[in-house]
């Protein structure tokens, strides 16, 4: 039997943070449905592969090879068999994978893939569409919230601490048209599932938000 926790929720709520600290006190396997987006993203940018070229998109999604491995505790993300951990949260990629992730084409390879990779385990897998698309039937579905203030500037921070020099201003209004893109696409839109429980994060620490989703997760799981 395998249990499948799917967090859902915008850019900016701590999801990947939060998931990576339950994934190792549950146990459970951790898949950022994300990183992979953004492989697909960066290896189009590579190529200097526009949105707009589907074939050429096509292409490239029928010769990508993603890998999720954890290093040491560390997330590691391969593309073709090289680490491209810090290469995909790049301000490049951010500005681009909404557009490359809302595309069917894209959507058609990522959302079998993720499914296999997650079959038969048990899971902690986060994204936008985790709870509504690729696990409907998820044991424990969390959509996590946060203002879009309160996004940016935590984004806004992290950037910093990589050294990615980027205003306030600028941050937020990618977020802003991030949030405008990922909401309002027309294939797995982001938005919560009608069974999904939501957790607004704007004034929580990461400690407490860890401890909400662990109750509700133990509740519905026998050890
Ligand atoms: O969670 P993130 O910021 O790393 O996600 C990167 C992009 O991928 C983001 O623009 C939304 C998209 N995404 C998606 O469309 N579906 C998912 N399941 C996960 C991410």
């Amino acid at each position: 039997m395998s249990f499948v926790v799917a967090i859902d929720g915008p850019a900016g709520t701590g999801k990947g943070t939060i998931t990576k600290i339950i994934s190792e006190k549950e146990n459970l396997l951790n898949i950022d449905t994300g990183a992979m987006y953004r492989c697909v993203a960066l290896q189009c940018l590579n190529n200097n592969i526009s949105p707009k070229e589907e074939d050429k998109i096509k292409e490239v999604l029928e010769n990508i090879d993603i890998k999720l491995e954890f290093i040491d505790g560390n997330k590691k993300v391969f593309l073709n068999g090289e680490d491209v951990s810090s290469k995909i949260r790049t301000p490049e990629v951010d500005n681009v994978v909404a557009i490359f992730s809302a595309l069917k084409c894209v959507r058609d390879k990522m959302t079998p893939l993720q499914r296999k990779i997650g079959e038969g385990k048990d899971v902690i897998m986060e994204g936008r569409d985790i709870g509504t698309v690729v696990f409907p039937n998820a044991d424990v579905k969390i959509y996590l919230d946060c203002s879009l203030e309160e996004r940016a500037r935590r984004r806004y921070n992290q950037n910093k601490e990589k050294g990615i020099n980027e205003s306030y201003e600028e941050v937020l209004a990618s977020i802003i048209e991030r949030h405008k893109l990922e909401t309002e696409r027309e294939i797995a839109p982001l938005v919560k599932a009608e069974d999904a429980i939501i957790v607004d994060t704007t004034n929580m620490t990461i400690d407490e938000v860890v401890n909400c989703i662990e109750k509700i997760i133990d509740k519905k799981r026998i050890k």
